[in-house]
């Protein structure tokens, strides 16, 4: 924090890098500076603002759910403070101003903006909403429909944007601290009145239309979400209530959220991400190695979308196949991937043709010897990968990082084709790899720490989460699926049809029920695996319904047919009496008599065998917290955000429903 006066302005400058979070002790010195500029005879008006890199992000993350966040001065202290302060406040935001970091402003007098600014109110995006008086004050600044857009989604918006609809007096090119006080001094000398948000009306020509449309809209699109229509009540407020009145609707639909579970799974979400990003044995300062070339190996399904990563982070990538026609087919893939971004507006084609243009394909190992970081995307044999990594210890250069996309496959049995294991590690993308925002980083037993820390920078430097898994069959994601899958077949097995485990799983939010999943991927795949198995291990449970269908060719929507049929071209998913037959038969063969099963049994019993193979797996030490599996099933197989994850969900549940399925 930093003061200074520039002729009679005092200037408050925020400093608490790198995002000028308010925590309690950056609270306490602004109001102490506030007071000591109040009391100068020598000072007229009083402009805020932030160093470095932010105006400010905001409420201190760091805070959440300790005392300090409510102990004052409190946010809304210090805002009612700037408010009714005698003399002239001048907020001047630049870079980003966010959450608090607006609410702050909203109580000052004046604001002005640096062009670019970064302006928004997320809280939404936790399950909250703005509680320091967001709802009331930005409304009766930039209009209703504004403001409702800006709370309602949490988005982001320039500040060029907010000063035509009046948020701002001016936009400050140049020095903001100089031209702050440039303004500060007209103010003076032109004896501005003071203004206060609060004292101003909310104008629309049909608010209550408007409201009553938006409530329609915001409430069919937010169900399972109770953050959005919270909000609108608020902002609705603004137009007809009182501005005291409106801060208590606030306050209130704040508190609500804030005990809600929806938001609680939020924010264990949030910081749980962040979490993630952290080995505790790796410290931060760990030295990285240098990645500016990126090779992959195999130009398929997995292999095109890995490269299209990389691309559009603006790093050079050599692509390599083993016949010119695979390769032909893999970048016309990408190429269509691109166009078809082009077509719905998202990317110029200059932009299409500068990333293809980094794409360099090649048939030899040669093209590879410059390559930092390595990536093979082949088919999923050992004795390919072998020969891929065999390869590869001869080619690549000292010190090169050479990754496995491997989803079931040995990451130190890879590692141990080269002399060089400490090198090797697995990244897990998932299917289509340039939308998937989930990784896995699979630290075999000698995969150095640099290598580590390297791939985990480079991870968030093509968007991606990261998540840290250990050696083992199907790592987090995959071997948790298996068991959650055999619990929905077993449903079927007791007398549940594949529609109703879907719909039960669909209504409490997952994105798609298991059997559609599985009709999606291709149920060949499972079965191939559990053949496998049977072969192996004759005592392995058998899951013949899902057998027979495969044997029938049922794989799902690639054949046209799999737990549900298919019409040509089309996905819906419609159910099959042929199915049903098989489900009979399968029964019958078993002596089973088949039970009404209910929906929350399924919901149970399915998010439950996802809990209990997290915990072997937190017992074993694959993932190092909870909250990691709960990031890998949120951002990779479809976990509705609002559960927070299927540990969070385990932790939160009924102990009495929990332990009737969680069995030791
Ligand atoms: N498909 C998925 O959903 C998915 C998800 C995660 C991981 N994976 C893993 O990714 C890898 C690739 O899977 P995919 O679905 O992209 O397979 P794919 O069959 O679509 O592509 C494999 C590509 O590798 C090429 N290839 C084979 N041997 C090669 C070699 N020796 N040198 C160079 N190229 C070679 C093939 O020509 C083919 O184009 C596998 O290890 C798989 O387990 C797949």
């Amino acid at each position: 924090m930093s003061h200074e006066t520039r002729g009679r302005v005092a200037v408050i400058v925020i400093d608490n890098p790198p995002m000028n979070a308010m925590s309690h002790a950056v609270r306490t010195e602004i109001l102490a500076g506030l007071d000591r500029a109040n009391a100068d005879p020598n000072i007229d008006a009083i402009v805020l603002t932030g160093a470095g890199k932010a105006f400010s992000g905001g409420a201190d993350i760091k805070e959440f759910n300790t005392p300090a966040m409510m102990a004052e001065p409190s946010l809304r202290t210090l805002i009612l403070a700037f408010e009714a302060s005698p003399k002239p406040t001048i907020a001047a935001l630049h870079t980003i101003a966010m959450g608090g970091g607006l609410e702050l402003p909203l109580g000052c007098h004046f604001r002005v903006a640096a062009p670019g600014t970064q302006v928004a109110l997320p809280e939404m995006k936790l399950g909250l909403l703005p509680g320091a008086g967001g709802t009331q004050r930005l409304p009766r600044a930039i209009g209703l429909e504004p403001a409702l857009n800006m709370i309602v989604t949490g988005a982001t918006v320039k500040s060029e944007v907010l000063a035509k609809q009046g948020l701002f007096e001016e936009l400050i090119e140049g020095d903001i601290i100089q031209g702050a006080v440039d303004f500060a001094n007209k103010v003076v000398e032109q004896k501005r009145p003071i203004t206060r948000l609060r004292d101003r009306k909310v104008e629309h020509p049909n608010a209550e239309a408007f409201l009553q449309f938006a409530r329609n809209t915001v409430g069919a699109m937010s169900k399972n979400y109770p953050a959005p229509l919270k909000c609108l009540e608020a902002v609705a407020a603004s137009v007809d209530k009182p501005f005291e009145e409106g801060i208590r609707i606030e306050r209130e639909g704040f508190l609500h959220l804030l005990a809600g579970p929806e938001s609680r799974a939020m924010r264990h979400a949030f910081f749980a991400e962040r979490a993630a990003a952290r080995i505790d044995d790796v410290p931060a300062d760990t030295p990285r190695r240098k990645v500016e070339k990126v090779a992959v190996i195999g130009a398929g399904t997995m292999g095109g979308g890995i490269a299209m990563n990389f691309l559009n982070a603006g790093m050079p990538v050599t692509l390599l196949e083993t016949k010119q026609e695979a390769l032909d087919r893999g970048l016309a893939t990408i190429r269509k991937n691109y166009e078809s971004t082009v077509k719905k507006g998202r990317l110029t084609a200059d932009k299409m043709e500068a990333r293809l243009a980094m794409l360099k394909p090649t048939l030899s190992y040669d093209d590879l010897k410059e390559a930092d970081l390595i990536i093979e995307a082949v088919f999923e044999e050992m004795g390919v990968k072998e020969s891929v990594f065999r390869k590869l210890d001869e080619v690549a250069k000292p010190g090169a990082i050479l990754a496995t996309n491997t989803s079931t496959l040995d990451v130190d049995k890879i590692a141990s084709f080269t002399k060089r294991p400490q090198d090797v590690v697995g990244l897990h993308f998932f299917s289509p790899a340039n939308v998937m925002k989930l990784l896995e980083v699979v630290r075999g037993k000698a995969t150095a720490k640099d290598v580590m820390a390297t791939v985990m920078d480079i991870g968030k430097k093509i968007k991606k989460t990261c998540v840290v898994s250990g050696v083992c069959d199907g790592f987090i994601g995959n071997r948790m699926l298996k068991y959650y899958k055999a619990q929905a077949i077993q449903l079927v097995e007791e007398g549940a049809s594949p529609q109703q485990v879907d719909r039960a799983m669909e209504k409490f939010g997952m994105a798609m029920g298991p059997f559609r999943v599985g009709d999606l991927a291709g149920n060949d795949i499972g079965w191939a695996i559990r053949k496998r198995l049977y072969a192996e291990d004759p005592k392995t449970r058998k899951q013949p319904i899902a057998d027979r269908l495969c044997e029938m060719g049922r794989y799902g929507q690639k054949t046209g047919m799999g737990w549900y049929r298919y019409e040509p071209g089309k996905r819906d998913p419609i159910p099959d009496p042929i199915v049903d037959k098989v489900i009979d038969d399968v029964r019958k063969e078993m002596g089973v008599t088949p039970r009404k099963i209910g929906d929350d049994e399924i919901v149970e019993r399915c998010v439950y065998a996802l809990a209990k193979s997290g915990q072997q797996i937190l017992d074993e030490g694959i993932a190092a917290r909870a909250g990691d599996i709960d990031v890998v099933y949120l951002t990779g197989y479809g976990f509705p955000p609002f559960r927070g994850g299927p540990m969070h969900y385990a932790e939160h549940a009924d102990p009495l429903r929990r332990s009737k399925w969680l069995k030791p």
